[in-house]
This record gives structure tokens, C-alpha cells and sequence, in this order.
């Protein structure tokens, strides 16, 4: 039985139940145990595991996979937001009179409720043709025009009828496709479920299909990029607000930002064109005029835009930016107008992401685990970012081991037929094949790897514990590792631009704490892959994702902790063993260590010995090199 999308559960438990007779709790708890039951009932052979896998990955990537494109997939979002609205009701109950009252403009294709913080409800209310909403903005209005900056946008709030509606339309005549469907699970919930899964494997997909960007979350994000584009649509009737990064590269979370980038009218003129536009010069130094028009645009965001707050201008960054909040989408904004090769970049990720099913689900895995033991953080500094650490599970996976799941950047070059040559105005090479269908089938012709979803996991955080991070860079170019071009701690080559590292950022003390983290991870991986009998203890993904918190709380659990402390050297070894040992006695502790995990209910292999040593003797190494200080974060 295939896993259900939580739209499908929805859909499912609102026709079952009838939505307006089912108070919100219910509705929650009614979908916890129809998923609890599915997750039990799920996967009772390795076998039909494996077979599952096919089955379901095709589930949770159904929509991505339809796509012929990045680009199809752009042009369908960007389509429905055109023709969409975002109206913020009293509660879901408000659906059905919402409904009546927006067919009169149109035909209302389908409507999808949400709710923020507050807690708020919306609705997006996508209608067949974009005229339709052109026929209902012109007949909303505005309340106390004195008092409000009189902004039309498809931003709209539905206020109580004078009398009741005549006819409500039924529930079941309602294009109604999700109730508060942007409510991700709790943590608590999460692991539950990936508690109960029966293989590291269905954990890896049932993380996956619980925390991917949903549809109703890409609504959200290009509905969002729209109001920017509308708004500065006067001058520029060409504009265009293109999203990059996560919320289009498919691996994108629930909750992930919205990156985007302005680009203005780029056609030229043609020969045969005798009219021309005035225009003013742009400014000699192009980044000044850069930050001049971002600023400008930031006030735009300010003062104009319902819903935009808490905007901040950080115009002297490598690529200015503009950040906000977009209160009635709940959506976090970058917001940039000179970096369209992030944009290929992002398509460059799609492409990858789409060659093998289980390409998504193992980067999920590792953003999370990532998250979770303290490697990432939302905010930008010294440590990896998600999407360096993307590139990496990306790079790994090009490698024979035992044979690539995906090709190397040089591979989808040679591929690229005429209709791909891209080369952006600032001159970078962004050519590659698009056709997801032609690189699949070229894989499909290269001998097959087959393995478990679960042992990819075990096997990237073995390969990057071993990895030469001190003189090889990582490059997805040939999908081999390369002599580092120039000094940095972690080198990964930035595939459309080669002379650039896109993880410049990260320090020496951040790269050691990766590594440890790597080798943590790999161990714990080993150790609890399967679910122990009678339950009880935290095995798998949970347990690598957990190992940090439950070791804080005195647990006892396999896991080193990478201190990396602002004290002496010496101390630091009393720290990380909670001992007073000199330098002589850390091999003796990292045995004892090892012997301690050897007793838990799990048992971990004894030849664990010999690298509970090695990595005692490798963070030995750290504190003997590593800069003396680390900045809290
Ligand atoms: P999350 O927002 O963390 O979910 O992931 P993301 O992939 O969207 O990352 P982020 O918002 O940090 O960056 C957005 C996009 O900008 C990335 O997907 C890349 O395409 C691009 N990008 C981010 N960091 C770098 C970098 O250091 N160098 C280059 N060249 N591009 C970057
Ligand atoms: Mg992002």
C-alpha cells in the first residue's frame, strides 16, 4: 500500500468526514491515526520493501516527476499564481461562501486553505483564467482609504455578508483540494512515525514525504514572487521575479526561504524596429546602481506591499540583497536582482535531483541530520550551508561505489543540444542538458547501482570520513576529487563557475566538526540500522538526528561530541572525555568508550576498538591545530 501524501489524507479524511462537521483537532488527530495505521501496515518483507520503494518514491515525487522540465515546472507555477488569490477568511468554514461568491467572477478551478500563526486562515483560490482575476480584482474594493495605502493586489481579505449568501453551494460541489495544508508535523509526531517505520530506508521516505515543499508551499513561494513582480510591473512590464534555491531546486522543506531574483527587460531590439524607448543611463559602477535600485525596491517592500514586514536592506553583501517577510504567506524572502546563474544552478540541481528516485530523499536525510547534530544553521557564517552540503551528497553519489547513481557535470555538458546553450549577462557558461528523459535514459544504458536507500546513507558518511579534505577539492564537474586550486578548508567547486568555491565560507574548525560529525554518524548508522526488538530504544535515522540532544541529557548513546571550546588545549581533552586524563590516556578512554556502547542493548561491534581510537586520536589532532577559538553561534 503506498504511502499517502498528506493531500491525498486530507482530501480522503475531508470527503469522509464532511469538512465543515469536523472541528480542527479531530481533523489532526483523525490524520495521525490513519498515518500511524498506514505506517504499521506498511513493508512486511525486504522484498516488497524494495518493490515499495519504486511504488512509492513515485508518490512522493508524483508531481515533481510530471514535469518534463525545470522550465515546465517554472512556467506551471507561474501560471497558477497568475491566476490565483489569496483571500484571508475567518476560519475553513468560510470555504463554501467563499466559493459562491467567487463563481460569480469565474470558474473557480480549486481552492486550498491555510493557516499562519495568530492563528489566521487563507485561502488561494485559483480560477481557470487569468481574466477571471482581473474580473475580480476590479470589483474588490478598499475600506477607509484614508487611513490605508490603497494597494490592489491579489492579496485580499472576505468580510462578513450583509445577509446570508442565498445559495451555498454544497460541500461536495466544492473544488476544495486541502484544509490546513501547509501544517507540517510536529518533531514529536515526525519521529514517532519514523520510530514505527520498519527499515532506515522507509525512514529516509517517510522523512521525505513528510517534509517536502509541498504543492500548496510552491503556491505560497510564487504567489509571493508574483506581488514583487506586480508590483514594479508599471515601469517594467517585462519584469520577471524568478525563484531560485531551495523552493525550486525539489529540495526544498515545508518551511524553506524563498530566494529570488529580479531580472528587468533583457530583449534588445530588433534590426527592423524603428521605436525606441528612452531611457536613463545606468550608473557607471554597476553595483552601485545595484544597491541603489534594491534599496529603492526595499521601500517599495515597506511601504507599499500588504503583508511585507520586517524588510532589511544588506546592500553591501558580494550579491545585495533585500529581506522580508511576507506576513500573508508566511514566506521568508532573499531577495536579488543580479545573480541569474543561481537560477541554473537551481536547474542544475532539478535536473540532478530527477535522475534517480532516490536522489531526494537521501539529500533530505542528510539536510536534516545536519540540522539536527548543529552542523547547519538558518543563519549564514563559518559553518556549511545546506547547500554546499547538497553538492556534496550530489558528488558522492557520482561515484562508482559500486557504480554512479547520477552523471557528472561534464556528462550532462556534452549532452546539451542547441536549445540549452546558456550564457547569462554576466557572462557564465550555463549550458547543460535539460531533457530529464534523455539523461534517464542515458543512465539506464550505464550499469545499474541498486542499493538500498538506507546503505547510501551508511556509505556517504563513510566516504566523507575518509575523504582528503586537506589538499583535494570536491568537483561535481568531473565527479572526481581534484588537487585543491587554492587555500581554503573545504573546497567545492563551483560547477558553472569553475574558479569559484561556493563553501569559501566555511572554516577550518567547521570542516573538523563536519568530519567528526561524519564519523559519529556512520557509527551510530551502523550500529542501530535495524529496529530493536520490542522497541523502546532509537534506532536508525532517529537516533543519528537525536544522538546530540539525548547525550546533553546524560543518555547513554554513541556519540562524540565535537567541543570545540574556547579553553586550553589540554582542557579541551578533560572536556570531550568528562575526565581528567593527560594526552596518553585518551587511547585507553576512547576503548572504554567503546566498551561502554558495546553493553547497550544494540551491541556495537567490538572492531569499533580500533576507530574509537583513530578518533581520538584524530580530535587529539583538532585541538593540536584547530584555531583556539570558536564562536557561538
Ligand atoms: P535552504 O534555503 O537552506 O533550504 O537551501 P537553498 O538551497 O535555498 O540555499 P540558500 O537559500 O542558502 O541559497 C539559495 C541558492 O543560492 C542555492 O541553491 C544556490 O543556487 C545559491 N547559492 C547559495 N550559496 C552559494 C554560494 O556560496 N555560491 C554560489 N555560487 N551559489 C550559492
Ligand atoms: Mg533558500
Amino acid at each position: 500500500m503506498a504511502l499517502l501524501s498528506r493531500r491525498i489524507w486530507s482530501t480522503l479524511i475531508s470527503q469522509s468526514c464532511g469538512i465543515s462537521g469536523v472541528s480542527h483537532k479531530h481533523f489532526k488527530s483523525v490524520l495521525t491515526k490513519r498515518k500511524e495505521h498506514f505506517i504499521s501496515a506498511r513493508w512486511k518483507s525486504e522484498k516488497s520493501r524494495v518493490e515499495q520503494n519504486n511504488q512509492e518514491t513515485r508518490t512522493v515525487n508524483n508531481e515533481l516527476s510530471g514535469f518534463s522540465s525545470f522550465e515546465e515546472m517554472i512556467e506551471t507555477r507561474r501560471s497558477e499564481a497568475r491566476k490565483s488569490i489569496v483571500v484571508q477568511v475567518h476560519s475553513e468554514q468560510s470555504c463554501p461562501e467563499l466559493y459562491s461568491y467567487c463563481c460569480q467572477f469565474g470558474t473557480v478551478k480549486s481552492m486550498h486553505h491555510y493557516t499562519l500563526p495568530g492563528p489566521s486562515h487563507y485561502v488561494i483560490v485559483e480560477f481557470g483564467k487569468e481574466e477571471d482575476v482581473y474580473n475580480v480584482l476590479h470589483n474588490s474594493g478598499h475600506l477607509d482609504t484614508n487611513q490605508i495605502v490603497p494597494v490592489r493586489s491579489p492579496f485580499l481579505w472576505f468580510r462578513i455578508g450583509r445577509g446570508k449568501m442565498k445559495m451555498e453551494t454544497p460541500l461536495s460541489k466544492i473544488p476544495l483540494l486541502e484544509i490546513d495544508g501547509n501544517n507540517s508535523p510536529s518533531n514529536d509526531d515526525l519521529y514517532s512515525w519514523l520510530h514505527a517505520a520498519e527499515s532506515v530506508s522507509d525512514q529516509m521516505r517517510i522523512l521525505h514525504e513528510e517534509t517536502s515543499l509541498t504543492s500548496l508551499g510552491s503556491r505560497l513561494r510564487f504567489l509571493t514572487a508574483l506581488q514583487i513582480e506586480q508590483a514594479l510591473s508599471g515601469p517594467f512590464p517585462r519584469i520577471k521575479a524568478y525563484p531560485f534555491g531551495s523552493t525550486v531546486n525539489s529540495f526544498g522543506k515545508m518551511n524553506c526561504d524563498l530566494d529570488l531574483v529580479l531580472e528587468l527587460d533583457k530583449e534588445e531590439a530588433s534590426s527592423d524596429c524603428r521605436l525606441i524607448f528612452h531611457a536613463k543611463n545606468s550608473l557607471t559602477n554597476g553595483r552601485t546602481q545595484v544597491q541603489r535600485h534594491m534599496e529603492t525596491i526595499g521601500d517599495i517592500c515597506q511601504l507599499f506591499l500588504p503583508g511585507c514586514a520586517n524588510v532589511r536592506r544588506i546592500l553591501q553583501a558580494r550579491v545585495p540583497i533585500v529581506k522580508y517577510r511576507q506576513e500573508l504567506t508566511g514566506v521568508e524572502c532573499d531577495l536579488s536582482m543580479t545573480n541569474m546563474s543561481a537560477v541554473y544552478m537551481s536547474e542544475l540541481l532539478f535536473v540532478l535531483g530527477s535522475v534517480d528516485k532516490r536522489v531526494r530523499p537521501l539529500v533530505q536525510a542528510v539536510r536534516t541530520w545536519a540540522r539536527d547534530v548543529g552542523l547547519t544553521n538558518p543563519t549564514p557564517g563559518r559553518w556549511i550551508t545546506n547547500f554546499s552540503l547538497t553538492l556534496l551528497v550530489l558528488f558522492y553519489l557520482q561515484q562508482s561505489l559500486p557504480h554512479p547513481v547520477i552523471p557528472t557535470f561534464n556528462k550532462l555538458i556534452s549532452m546539451a543540444s542547441a536549445a540549452d546553450k546558456i550564457i547569462t549577462t554576466e557572462g557564465v557558461n550555463c549550458t547543460f542538458v535539460r531533457d530529464l528523459k534523455a539523461v534517464k535514459k542515458y543512465m539506464d544504458r550505464q550499469p545499474k547501482n541498486t542499493e538500498l536507500l538506507e546503505d547510501l546513507l551508511l556509505k556517504f558518511f563513510e566516504y566523507y570520513c575518509t575523504f582528503d579534505f586537506g589538499s583535494h577539492a570536491i568537483s561535481l564537474a568531473t565527479g572526481t576529487p581534484i588537487p585543491k586550486p587554492e587555500h581554503a578548508a573545504l573546497y567545492i567547486v563551483n560547477p558553472l563557475e569553475r574558479g569559484l568555491n561556493v563553501s569559501k565560507n566555511v572554516s577550518l574548525e567547521e570542516l573538523e566538526r563536519l568530519r567528526i560529525e561524519f564519523r559519529n554518524a556512520a557509527w551510530a548508522l551502523e550500529a542501530y540500522i535495524k529496529q530493536p526488538t520490542g522497541g523502546g530504544e532509537l534506532w536508525g535515522l532517529v537516533a543519528i538526528c537525536q544522538a546530540p540532544k539525548l547525550q546533553a541529557k546524560g543518555k547513554n548513546v554513541f556519540y562524540i561530541p565535537p567541543k570545540l571550546t574556547e579553553k586550553p588545549r589540554r582542557f579541551n581533552v578533560q572536556e570531550l572525555f568528562e575526565e581528567d586524563l593527560n594526552v596518553k590516556d585518551v587511547h585507553e578512554k576512547s576503548s572504554v568508550m567503546t566498551n561502554l556502547t558495546d553493553s547497550s542493548p544494540q551491541g556495537v561491534a567490538s572492531n569499533k576498538q580500533s576507530e574509537g581510537k583513530a578518533i581520538a586520536e584524530s580530535v587529539l589532532m583538532d585541538i593540536k591545530t584547530r584555531p583556539a577559538r570558536r564562536k557561538k553561534r
